[in-house]
C-alpha cells in the first residue's frame, strides 16, 4: 500500500502530480483554511502533511496523529509548527528556504515605495472619482532616494533588500545579533549599528528577522519613540515582531509617518484601527507570492516530503535530531 499524505490547502498541479507519483494524496483544493478538528480528522492514517502557514500543528494535534512522520511546510518560516514537540514525537519538519529571498526582497521594496509615495491611497482616490486634475499639493509623500534605510536582520532577505537600495543611492545601516565580516559589508555597502542608532537614524526601518521569543515585539512603544517622526516602518517578516497596539498608538500620536505591512500579529486579522489609517498599507501576507516563487516553494515541499517518506534525509530538515546527525 502506498503511504498516505494530506495536502492541507490548494497547491500547484505540478507539485500535486509529483506527490501523486509516490503517495495516495488527499488534498484540500477548495483552498479554505482547515479548522483544527477537521485537520486532525483528515490527518488520520496519513504519514505526511504538506501544509501552509495558516495551518497550526501544535502538540495537541500531534498527540492525536501518531502515524505522522513529516510535516512539510510550504514557507521558509515555520511558526505555525511546534518544532520542539515534533522533535519529541519523532516527526520531521521541513521548510522552503532560499527560493523566496529575492521575491520577498522585491515585495519589501514594493511596500516601501508604495507607502512612501502613497500609491494605494492615490489609486483609491482615482477609482472613486475624486480626482479633479493635477494639483501641486496632492498626495505629497516622502522621497526614498538618498535617504537612510535601516535593515533589521541581515540574513538572506535583509541582504537582498540592502542590495536593491544601491539603485536608490541610499545610505544603508543594519543591525543583527551578529555583525557580518567587513568584506560582506563592503559588498553590500552597509554599515553595522546598534538597534538604538538604527531606529534613531533611519528614514525607513525594514524588518527581516525570524520570529523567536527574543524577536517578539522587537518593535514596541520604546522603539517607536526613538524613530524619526517622518520615518516609515516596513514589515514583511512576521507579525508578532511588531507590537501592533504600540504601532497604532505611534501612528495616532505621529511618532512615525506610516507603515507598510504584509504580516500581522493574529492573521488573518489586524488591529482594527490600522484599517482606517491612510498612511498604512495592509497587504495579505503576499511577499513571496509570485507565480515562479510559489511554484518553486510547492515543488520543494513536495520533494522534502518524498525524501522523508522514502527513508532519505529531506534536504530542508529543520529538526535534524529526529534522524540523528
Ligand atoms: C512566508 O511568509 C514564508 O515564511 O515563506
Amino acid at each position: 500500500m502506498r503511504p498516505k499524505v494530506l495536502v492541507t490547502r490548494k497547491i500547484f498541479d505540478e507539485a500535486l502530480n509529483l506527490l501523486g507519483k509516490h503517495f495516495d494524496v488527499e488534498s484540500n483544493q477548495r483552498d479554505l483554511p482547515v479548522i483544527p478538528s477537521q485537520l486532525v480528522k483528515r490527518l488520520q492514517g496519513k504519514l505526511g502533511a504538506v501544509t501552509l502557514l495558516s495551518c497550526v500543528f501544535d502538540d495537541k494535534v500531534l498527540a492525536v496523529c501518531p502515524e505522522l512522520k513529516i510535516i512539510s511546510n510550504i514557507a521558509v518560516g515555520f511558526n505555525n509548527i511546534d518544532v520542539k514537540a515534533c522533535t519529541r514525537r519523532g516527526v520531521m519538519v521541513t521548510n522552503t528556504p532560499g527560493v523566496l529571498d529575492d521575491t520577498t526582497a522585491d515585495f519589501t521594496w514594493c511596500l516601501l515605495l508604495a507607502t512612501a509615495r502613497r500609491v494605494v491611497e492615490g489609486d483609491k482616490f482615482f477609482r472613486t472619482g475624486k480626482w479633479k486634475g493635477w494639483g501641486l499639493m496632492q498626495f505629497l509623500g516622502h522621497d526614498v532616494h538618498r535617504k537612510t534605510l535601516g535593515v533589521v536582520g541581515f540574513g538572506r532577505i535583509g541582504k537582498g533588500v540592502a542590495r536593491r537600495a544601491k539603485g536608490f543611492d541610499m545610505r544603508v545601516i543594519y543591525t543583527d545579533v551578529q555583525r557580518v565580516d567587513e568584506a560582506t559589508e563592503r559588498e553590500y555597502g552597509v554599515m553595522y549599528v546598534d538597534k538604538r542608532t538604527l531606529l534613531r537614524e533611519s528614514d525607513f526601518v525594514s524588518l527581516h528577522v525570524p520570529l523567536f521569543p527574543e524577536t517578539t515585539h522587537y518593535m514596541s512603544h520604546a522603539e517607536f519613540t526613538l524613530m524619526k517622526k517622518t520615518a516609515i516602518l516596513i514589515n514583511a517578516s512576521r507579525g508578532p515582531v511588531v507590537d501592533e497596539k504600540a504601532l497604532v498608538k505611534a501612528l495616532k500620536e505621529g511618532k512615525i509617518a506610516g507603515a507598510g505591512l504584509d504580516v500581522y500579529e493574529k492573521e488573518p486579522k489586524c488591529e482594527r484601527a490600522l484599517i482606517g489609517m491612510k498612511n498604512v498599507i495592509l497587504a495579505p501576507h503576499i511577499a513571496s507570492a509570485s507565480v515562479e516563487t510559489r511554484a518553486k516553494m510547492a515543488m520543494m515541499a513536495a520533494q522534502n516530503c518524498i525524501a522523508a517518506l522514502s527513508g532519505q534525509r529531506p534536504p530542508n530538515l529543520l529538526n535534524q535530531e529526529v534522524l540523528g546527525r
